[in-house]
Formats: structure tokens, sequence, C-alpha cells
């Protein structure tokens, strides 16, 4: 289609690679095909309240290497929004827009799927550290993500063997467990607890202690932020609740790092990644993914085909319905927690 009004937002928390991902948009979209971009600031809410940025190949310049979202983005959920999908409507028909790509994870794409009753044409793109969206072998961000984990590891490795003490280093990820293994298994980690295999406190001490009993002078466990303890074993705080009902995950190494000092009379520590596995520069694999993904979606949408998510099978690029990419969580796959088992405990 010939001179379309495209609109792009970033939504849910922000991630390395989402700059390339515009930069890419806009390069082809205005570049190649003649089509004009929009952006919509700050994920849904920026739909909801008409709030709009110049999209050219000038004010996207320079952006490839540039974490975060110059877009910049948010958890706001317009079907929980007073209005919201009124608002959203309106803007969409004030602004002249044709098509949007959405760039986000489970939450802000579920949001385009649902959309697609209402008449609203998108395209996805699956962005997230958390690795966790069906229909897409990779999202970009996890790469950097892991890469920044691992970097972790290995300077919390030197400092734990010095004081011969046990770290536990605790990763985002919410409810799946890609960041742990990844990071655990590139970072020689000797036990990693994820949210696909619940876990008992006591066989985590017993396993610490049998390194310790055969030479080991510390160790490094990694956790994923949404693992979970066997039932009856060990007892978490449960926090706030987002527009999605997501619970805010976070903390629970605190828990395990006192029944681990408690439980084996080692001196333990604690270290939250949190917010910076985010932040920064994208790695170079998610620099090159994000701009496959980014072509990719301005192909989809000027080849009308809305509805879909560009996404990573293989080594190819491919598009599938965007209520395929939203269905379920993509979790750990057990091959991979085989592989990793060996090396844990
Ligand atoms: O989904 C990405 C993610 O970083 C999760 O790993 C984490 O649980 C959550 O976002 C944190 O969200 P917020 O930035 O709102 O604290």
């Amino acid at each position: 289609m010939v001179g379309m009004r495209i609109g792009m937002l970033t939504g849910g928390g922000d991630c390395p690679g989402l700059n390339a991902v515009i930069r890419a948009v806009v390069r082809k979209g205005e570049g190649i095909y003649g089509h004009e971009l929009v952006g919509f600031r700050h994920g849904w809410r920026g739909v909801i309240e008409d709030e709009t940025m110049e999209l050219t190949i000038g004010s996207t310049r320079g952006l490839i290497h540039r974490g975060g979202t110059v877009l910049g983005t948010s958890r706001t959920n317009p079907f929980k929004a007073d209005d919201g999908v009124a608002c959203v409507l309106d803007t969409l028909a004030r602004e002249h827009i044709d098509a949007l790509i959405v760039v986000g994870g489970e939450d802000t794409l579920g949001v385009a799927n649902q959309l697609v009753e209402h008449g609203v044409e998108s395209v996805g793109v699956p962005k997230t550290i958390d690795n966790d969206l069906g229909a897409t072998d990779f999202t970009f961000g996890f790469h950097t993500a892991v890469q920044i984990a691992s970097d972790a590891i290995d300077r919390l490795h030197t400092t734990a063997e010095s004081h011969d003490r046990v770290i536990v280093v605790e990763v985002m990820g919410r409810h799946a467990g890609w960041i742990a293994i990844y990071s655990g298994i590139a970072g020689g980690a000797d036990i990693v607890l994820v949210p696909e295999e619940p876990f008992d406190i006591a066989e985590v001490c017993r396993r610490i202690e049998h390194r310790h009993q055969h030479g080991a002078n510390f160790s490094i466990v990694v956790v994923a932020e949404g693992a979970q303890p066997k039932e009856g074993t060990m007892t978490l705080q449960s926090g706030e609740v987002d527009e999605f009902g997501h619970v805010r995950l976070g903390g629970i190494s605190s828990v395990i790092q006192a029944e681990i000092e408690q439980r084996t009379g080692f001196e333990t520590r604690v270290t939250v990644l949190g917010h910076v596995l985010r932040g920064g520069t994208p790695t170079a694999y998610d620099r090159v993914l994000a701009t496959r993904f980014g072509l990719a979606a301005i192909d989809a949408v000027d080849d009308g085909a809305f509805g879909t998510m560009v996404a990573l099978q293989g080594d190819s690029i491919v598009r599938v319905p965007l209520e395929e990419a939203v269905r379920e969580l993509k979790t750990v796959d057990d091959e991979l927690l085989d592989a990793a088992s060996v090396f844990f405990g």
C-alpha cells in the first residue's frame, strides 16, 4: 500500500533493542515504502491520551546501540482504564492511523490481539528479556540480559572464592527460568533455581554442604525471581499486582540466603541483579535480531498482514498469528533443564 500513516508503540518493561526496532521500522517504512511513521509515547497510555512523537529517518538516527526506548513505555492496559478502548479508537481516528506496530511482550501484544475485534489493524514485534513468548524461538533483549547476568556471575565467583562464601544471585524472568538457566550454565553456577522446577531448600543446602565437603570453599546459587519452593517447605511473601494482574516479583533471594546461612552455617550474601539486566546497550546479537524484526514488521504492515506477530523460527523471520504468540507462556524445556542438571549440585 502507498502512503500509509503507521503508529508505533513500545509497551511493558523496557528492553535492550527497542530503539533498534524503531530505527529499522522507520528506515524502511519511510525510506523504502514512503510511509509516514508516528510514535505513541509510553505504550498504550500514549494511544489513550493521544501523546505522539515524530518518527523520521532524521529523528531516529544513531539509535542502534542505545538501550531503553525513545518512545517511553508503561504497563497501561486500555481494557482496565475508564473508556480506555474508546479513547484508543478516538485517537487512532483523529491521528488518521492506518495501522499500528506494537512492540511488546505478552501483555502489550495481548492488548493488540484483543483490539483486533475493535477493528484495530496491528502487527506485533516480540520483546522481552524474559524470553517467555510463545511462537518465537527468541525475543530480542534476552541475549543482552543473559550476557549481563553471566558477566555478573563471573565477578561474583572471584569474590565468593576469596571470602569462602555462598552468594545467592537473583535474576529477573518472571515465571520463566530462561535468564536463570542460560546465565547459570554460562557462568558456571553451582545451583540454579527456576520456576519450572519447585525447589526444596533442605535439598539446596544438602547440595551446598556436599560441594563444600568435597573441596569447594564457595558456592554460587542463581535464583530466578519467580522460583517457587515445593509446597510446605518455605514461605514467600506476595507483592502488588499490576494492571495485567501480574504480581510484582523480587526478593526471594533474601529468604533463601537466610535459610542457607542458618541451615549450613556458611556465610552467605545476596546480589539482586534486577533492572540492571534491562539497562544499557544491547549486544550485537540483539541489535541484529531487533533490526530484522523491525524490517519484517514494516513489511508485514505494507503487505496488510494484520493480526500477526513477526517471530524467529530457526534462522528465519516468519509471521505468526498474534493470538498464537500470547496464548501461553513459553517456559524452559526439559532438554535444557536436563542439560543444566549435569552441572548443578
Ligand atoms: O518482563 C520483564 C521484567 O523485567 C520481568 O523480568 C520483571 O519481573 C518485571 O519486568 C519487572 O517489572 P518492573 O520494571 O515494572 O519492575
